[in-house]
């Protein structure tokens, strides 16, 4: 078993302390061999921000791929915003907006869907679709492939329709061919796991829309509790999925979080 763990829109500036010092436990326990982050590192990608988020991550108790939300680009400093969007994000986290790594058992692909010209919503360009498609199609020893993208290429409630990043069919059907096993996602901060084949019947591949919540803001929405996932990969791409939510003090347990029979999901 190889484990991969997804957080996703940490939003420092944002970040519940009590929430953060139980993640830090919970990272602990569940000993990853890779953790993911889903973009919006950042709340309002302020300097202070970067710094705290930098610091944090290097206390992981594993390597750290992560790549930007549309937090992630300066908002009001217009300038900034779009002579050098990446500027902060790449000084204080990391030089490359779309990494690409490959660990014992797959091959983790970032994608930037984020555009300084968009507020909210994301993009995939042909170009980013051909890259991905390539790197699966040359994945020879039959690793899992695993995309991470900041915009979900599928969302469960109508109300997120707008959110969908553009072209998104596109990629899945191109992607899907080439091998890729899951697309993972954040932004709407709702955490989820959905098979494509039941959206697009002849998909030729059964490849899975991961989605992280936020796993430290205060900023939840519709009362959806602060969350992880994990990835347990085993071979022959059979694949293991966990959410795990935040339970508060007030909930009658010590900080911290747990999994609950119904957020798992397998192939195992
Ligand atoms: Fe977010
Ligand atoms: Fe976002």
């Amino acid at each position: 078993m190889h484990r991969i763990i997804q957080l996703s829109d940490l939003h420092f500036g944002t970040v519940n302390a009590h929430v953060l010092n139980a993640l830090v436990h919970t990272l602990r326990q569940l000993s990853p061999s890779l953790c993911i982050v889903s973009g919006d590192i950042t709340q309002r990608a302020r300097r202070s921000e970067f710094l705290a988020a930098n610091a944090w991550l290097k206390t992981l108790p594993a390597p750290v791929l992560c790549i930007p939300g549309n937090h992630d680009i300066p908002l009001f400093a217009l300038w900034t915003r779009f002579l050098h969007p990446y500027g902060r994000y790449r000084r204080y986290l990391h030089k490359e907006v779309e990494p690409l790594l490959e660990t014992d058992r797959a091959i983790v692909i970032g994608v930037n869907t984020t555009t300084p010209f968009r507020h909210k919503r994301g993009i995939v360009s042909d170009a980013q679709i051909r890259r991905v498609e390539q790197l699966a199609l040359d994945n020879a020893a039959g690793k899992g492939v695993i995309v991470v993208a900041h915009h979900p290429f599928h969302v469960l409630d109508e109300a997120d329709e707008d959110q969908l990043v553009e072209n998104h069919e596109a990629a899945i059907r191109a992607w899907s061919a080439a091998g890729v096993d899951l697309i993972l996602g954040g932004h709407i901060h709702v955490p989820y796991v959905y098979p494509l084949t039941r959206r697009y019947p002849d998909l030729p591949n059964p490849t899975l829309v991961v989605q992280g919540g936020t796993t430290t803001s205060y900023r939840v929405r519709r009362h959806i509790p602060n969350s992880l996932n994990v990835l347990d990969l085993y071979p022959e791409k059979k694949i293991h999925i966990t959410t795990w939510t935040y339970q508060s003090k007030d909930s009658g347990h010590a900080d911290r979080f747990t999994c609950a029979e119904k957020d798992m999901w397998k192939t195992v």
